[in-house]
């Protein structure tokens, strides 16, 4: 009766433990493709070279980063707030004067592709936090709205636009 009952057991806990290790499997799968689609290989950043980013894969309201020049890049997709935030800013109020369509591309103001590199002294900010929604930077507090620009702290600049632009409504090209 022990031995019956035990092993009962013992194949429940494989199955439990087959099932786990298929969804771990699962979840993998989907995530290395998005990663390796939106991240060059490491020849390619080595070399400076301009980069391609398939932004098809980016939600709304999504944040995403790739390396360019072994720089961060922050890529985010405004959700209509976030647009309608950075546009009704009075410029007037910034430490760094710009206006929102200064820095997305005509007609794309969906997407915001910003230098990830805080311009106090170099920190990497964190998406979606901080006052405005932009990002903050833990290193010293610098606050910087949904268009990454400066708004509060020791910061003095927005954050900078790298060179890029569209190659198609859903790809853009940075370098
Ligand atoms: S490095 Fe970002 S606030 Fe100092």
């Amino acid at each position: 009766m022990t031995t019956v009952s035990s092993a009962e057991h013992t194949r429940r806990d494989f199955l439990y433990i087959a099932t786990g290790a298929i969804g771990a499997v699962g979840a993998a799968a989907v995530v290395v493709p998005l990663i390796a689609q939106m991240n060059p290989d490491a020849s390619t950043i080595a070399a400076g070279a301009p980069i391609e980013v398939d932004l098809a894969p980016v939600a709304e309201g999504q944040i995403i980063k790739v390396f360019w020049r072994s720089k961060p890049i922050f890529i985010s997709h405004r959700s209509k707030k976030e647009i309608e935030a950075a546009q009704k800013v009075d410029l007037g109020s910034l430490p760094d004067p710009q206006p929102d369509s200064a820095r997305v591309k005509p007609g794309h103001d969906q997407w915001l592709v910003v230098v990830g590199i805080c311009t106090h002294l170099g920190c990497i900010p964190l998406a979606h936090q901080g006052q405005y929604e932009g990002w903050f930077c833990p290193c010293h507090g610098s606050v910087y709205d949904t268009s990454g620009r400066i708004r509060q702290g020791p910061a003095p600049a927005n954050l900078p636009l790298p060179p890029y632009a569209f190659v198609s409504d859903t790809k853009i090209r940075i370098g």
